[in-house]
């Protein structure tokens, strides 16, 4: 049995994890989504359990994927749940040096390799980030995230900011 880990922050899920998740699931046996506890990049904004619900109710009908967390490094996840191989999306040339690097790093840390899936057009501009942000201005997100998602951060900035 082959199990492939996607890692990320998922702060929060887009429709752009989903899709990579549901090919790597189509792929692999067996995935594992790990969430980071702690993303180093902001501070988030949905705790690590809302993330991980969101996630639950965005990928639960897929049968062969889990989500757990983690905290650390990656590769050290890995080793621990015997994951075989990391599985990332890739938006275009901007994702590539930093992707690059840190699969280069896990490769270099533990032999693990990094296999990338590139994403469908229709999500290519999208990312957590920017997802945030154009909510939080009460821009409308419905067709970038799953329906949950779209439900939380509605909930979460009712109104645009001053
Ligand atoms: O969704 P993100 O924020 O792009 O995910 C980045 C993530 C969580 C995959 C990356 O930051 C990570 O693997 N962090 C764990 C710490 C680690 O292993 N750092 C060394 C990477 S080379």
């Amino acid at each position: 049995m082959v199990t492939a880990l996607c890692p990320g922050s998922f702060d929060p899920v887009t429709n752009g994890h989903v899709d990579i998740i549901e090919r790597t699931a189509r792929l692999f046996d067996d995935v594992i989504v790990a969430v980071i506890r702690n993303p180093q990049k902001t501070q988030s904004l949905f705790s690590l359990e809302e993330r991980q619900e969101m996630l639950a109710e965005a990928i639960g009908h897929l049968s062969n994927v889990r989500i757990l967390y983690f905290k650390g490094l990656l590769v050290d996840f890995a080793r621990e749940y015997g994951a075989d191989v990391i599985v990332k999306g890739l938006r275009a040339v901007t994702d590539f040096d930093y992707e690059m690097q840190m699969a280069q790093m896990n490769q270099s840390l533990s032999g693990i390799e990094t296999l990338f899936i590139s994403t469908s057009p229709q999500n290519s501009f999208l990312s957590s980030s920017l997802v945030r942000e154009v909510a939080r201005f009460g821009g409308d997100v419905s067709s970038m995230v799953p329906s949950p998602v779209a439900k939380h951060l509605a909930e979460r900035f009712p109104s645009p900011p001053e």
